[in-house]
């Protein structure tokens, strides 16, 4: 068990972008690549978990020993989440999109000369992440979300872990600059009850180690009677 310290529990990933109709050929979306939350997945999965890993349209390769559930809405993505039953540890990665079209149509939205543009009314998607965190004997014993900003990150990703109801946030900045959606590296800072944690860049790979060996030695430790 000690190079397997997962082995018995069971994990859940969200990862990538979820992909919201506005009509047959066209969506609301976002730049996540899948990389971090496929790579939190493969981690997990080395250190023996039985992990399923819900992602939304991505083009990075499905992780080795993981079962992946391919979604591409919001609401897609809550339905998989839930459906895989009662879990130890969830770890939300997604970009979920936040609103999705009020009215989405079947039939591609024509554009006629000397008709104004069409206005595209939004309606709220389901929060996964305050939905797995919602107290209940069902909840994981281990929720942790992500916070992507691109101002006040630690301030935000302090509050978002109280709105949302889950136990760690991991906080990245994803100013364009930084190159955090997409990119090779992300720059992270764990934030918990105890506290915040300054980690360096790190490959998105490191980064999922990491935060795979903080989750298993979580889960290792007694459970407070
Ligand atoms: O995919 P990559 O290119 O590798 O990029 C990685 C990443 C930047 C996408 C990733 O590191 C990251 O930050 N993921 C969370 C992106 C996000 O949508 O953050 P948020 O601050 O908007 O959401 C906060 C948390 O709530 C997240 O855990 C998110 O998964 C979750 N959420 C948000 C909205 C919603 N409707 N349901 C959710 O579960």
């Amino acid at each position: 068990t000690q190079d397997r310290p997962l082995a018995g529990k069971r994990a859940l990933v969200t990862s990538g972008p979820t992909r919201e109709a506005i009509d047959p050929v066209r969506y609301i979306s976002n730049h996540s690549s899948g990389k971090q939350g496929h790579a939190i997945a493969a981690a997990l999965a080395r250190l023996g978990a039985e992990v399923t890993l819900v992602s939304g349209p991505v083009t990075v390769p499905d992780p080795a020993g993981v079962k992946i559930v391919k979604i591409e809405s919001a609401d897609e993505m809550l339905a998989a989440c839930l459906a895989a039953g009662a879990i130890d540890v969830a770890v939300c990665a997604a970009a979920v999109a936040d609103w999705k079209a009020a009215h989405p149509v079947t039939a591609k939205i024509k554009k006629q000369n000397g008709v104004p543009p069409p206005r595209l009314e939004l309606a709220p998607n389901p929060d996964i992440l305050a939905t797995l965190s919602k107290p209940g004997p069902t909840r994981p014993s281990l929720v942790v979300g992500f916070a992507a900003e691109t101002e006040n990150l630690i301030a935000n990703a302090v509050d978002k872990r109280k709105r949302k109801g889950c136990d760690w946030i991991v906080a990245n900045d994803v100013s364009p600059a930084t190159g955090t959606f997409g990119g090779e590296r992300n720059t992270v800072h764990l934030v918990s009850a105890e506290g915040v944690e300054d980690w360096p860049t790190l490959a998105k790979e490191e980064v999922a180690v990491r935060l795979a060996v903080r989750i298993a030695d979580h889960l290792g430790r007694p459970r407070p009677a």
